[in-house]
């Protein structure tokens, strides 16, 4: 037949529609297989970084726990301190005059403990929180002050007027925190005694609040008047004597 290397006629042999179709789902295959980059390289699965993550995350913790793999210890040597520099003069906290080392100290106690009550200004608010600033019972014996600070006080204060009660402030400081507080107080807010309150004299201050009488109630007015007007026992401090203002102990001569 003249006609049979001749290509069939379109219209009769190919169903158009189906080769279209068929066209159609293997170019959406196609495109949902993973490309590969032109080097050939096939992308990873992010759940294979994922399970890799896992695994090494879990292998570094373990490892790690024995002080090994992310351990500092293998890092840092231990006690290892680089040595000073030559000629380099001993660090450490200045030196500081006893007044302004114990007052420094006891202007954090008041930031924690007081100034709450007191106000910052350490003015009280005239009704239910007496003025400290000029109070006769913070710049007068020292004995007596401290009581309060240890005790709490309730009923009249030093002005003869109640104000409420004072819960005792004494727990978890140490003495120099008392001995701070008190130089603090006697040494601002207009007031201007100049001595130094120290932590033997606040070591003294704790013992006296122990053995007394009603020890574990506030203190009142009556007993204050009546047991201590005193100062407190301890030796004098020169307020201008060089302290570690960290130990308060005196500071080594340079
Ligand atoms: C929870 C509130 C409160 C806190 C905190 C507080 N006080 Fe008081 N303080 C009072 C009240 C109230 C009075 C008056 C008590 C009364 O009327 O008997 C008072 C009275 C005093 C007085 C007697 C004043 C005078 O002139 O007689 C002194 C001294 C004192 N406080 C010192 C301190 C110091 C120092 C601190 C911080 C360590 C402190 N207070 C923390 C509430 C407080």
């Amino acid at each position: 037949m003249s006609h049979s290397n001749q290509k069939p006629d379109l219209e009769d042999s190919i169903n158009v529609t189906e080769a279209h179709g068929r066209v159609v789902r293997e170019a959406a295959a196609c495109a949902r297989e993973n490309r590969i980059a032109d080097n050939g390289i096939a992308p990873v699965s992010m759940w294979a970084l994922v399970a890799c993550g896992v695994v090494l995350l879990i292998a570094g913790g373990i490892l790690g726990s024995g002080g090994e793999l992310f351990g500092y210890t293998a890092t840092f040597r231990p006690g290892y301190l680089r040595a000073p520099a030559p000629g380099a003069a001993e660090t450490g906290p200045m030196p500081k005059p006893a007044l302004a080392a114990y007052g420094a100290k006891g202007a954090k106690i008041f930031a924690a403990k007081c100034s709450g009550c007191h106000g910052s200004d350490a003015r009280g608010n005239g009704s239910t929180y007496p003025s400290l600033a000029g109070s006769a019972w913070v710049n007068g014996e020292t004995e007596r002050f401290a009581m309060i600070i240890l005790n709490g006080l309730q009923g009249p204060v030093s002005d003869g007027k109640t104000y409420g009660v004072m819960p005792p402030q004494g727990i978890g400081m140490a003495p120099e925190d008392i001995a701070g507080i008190m130089t603090y107080m006697r040494n601002n807010f207009g007031n201007t005694k100049g001595d130094v309150i120290t932590a033997e004299m606040a070591k003294a201050a704790i013992e006296i609040s122990a053995a007394r009488k009603k020890a574990g109630n506030s203190v009142t007015s009556e007993e204050l008047t009546a047991d201590h007007v005193k100062a407190l026992p301890g030796a004098v401090l020169d307020p201008t004597i060089l302290l570690d203002p960290v130990t308060l102990a005196p500071a080594k001569a340079p």
